[in-house]
């Protein structure tokens, strides 16, 4: 199977310090055409959410406020762990990357999806992701 990493990417912004900012993700920074865009928010920190890959579906995620820990692992079983805390940097996620993402208490994730939302791309079983790994 073919292995895709996944990446930081910085916007780029508008803007200075005694003005403010704007940060900017059209269709031609992204390697996807978005989809779907959706947040989250208000988060415990004693939750962590994700546990699940997808089969296709790509994402660009950012923390726009807040910071959020990233755990991902490929189908190769190796894990990278990202840290996200700057508002003009997205992480990168390509498909079949299981998931687990713990948020700051004032955290909001940001997603950028290349589909539409469909329960039949979830992978939620982690040996189900470990076997079709492993094909
Ligand atoms: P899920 O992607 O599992 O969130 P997380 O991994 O952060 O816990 O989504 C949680 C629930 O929300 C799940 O029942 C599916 C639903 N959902 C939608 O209906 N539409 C969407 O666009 C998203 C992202 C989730």
């Amino acid at each position: 199977m073919n292995v895709q990493k996944p990446y930081l990417l910085t916007f780029d912004t508008i803007g200075a310090p005694d003005l403010g900012y704007i940060a900017v993700a059209g269709n031609s920074a992204l390697p996807f055409q978005i989809k779907r865009t959706y947040w989250i928010y208000c988060t415990p920190e004693t939750v962590a959410r994700g546990h699940h890959a997808h089969h296709e579906l790509q994402q660009v995620v950012i923390a726009v406020h807040g910071s959020i820990e990233f755990v991902l692992e490929n189908v190769a079983g190796e894990k990278t762990i990202f840290h996200l805390e700057k508002p003009n940097v997205g992480l990168y996620i390509p498909e079949m990357h299981w998931r687990t993402i713990n948020f700051s208490h004032d955290a909001v994730l940001l997603c950028l999806a290349s589909t539409e939302y469909n329960e039949a791309d979830y992978i939620r079983d982690f040996e189900v992701f470990q076997a079709l790994a492993n094909q």
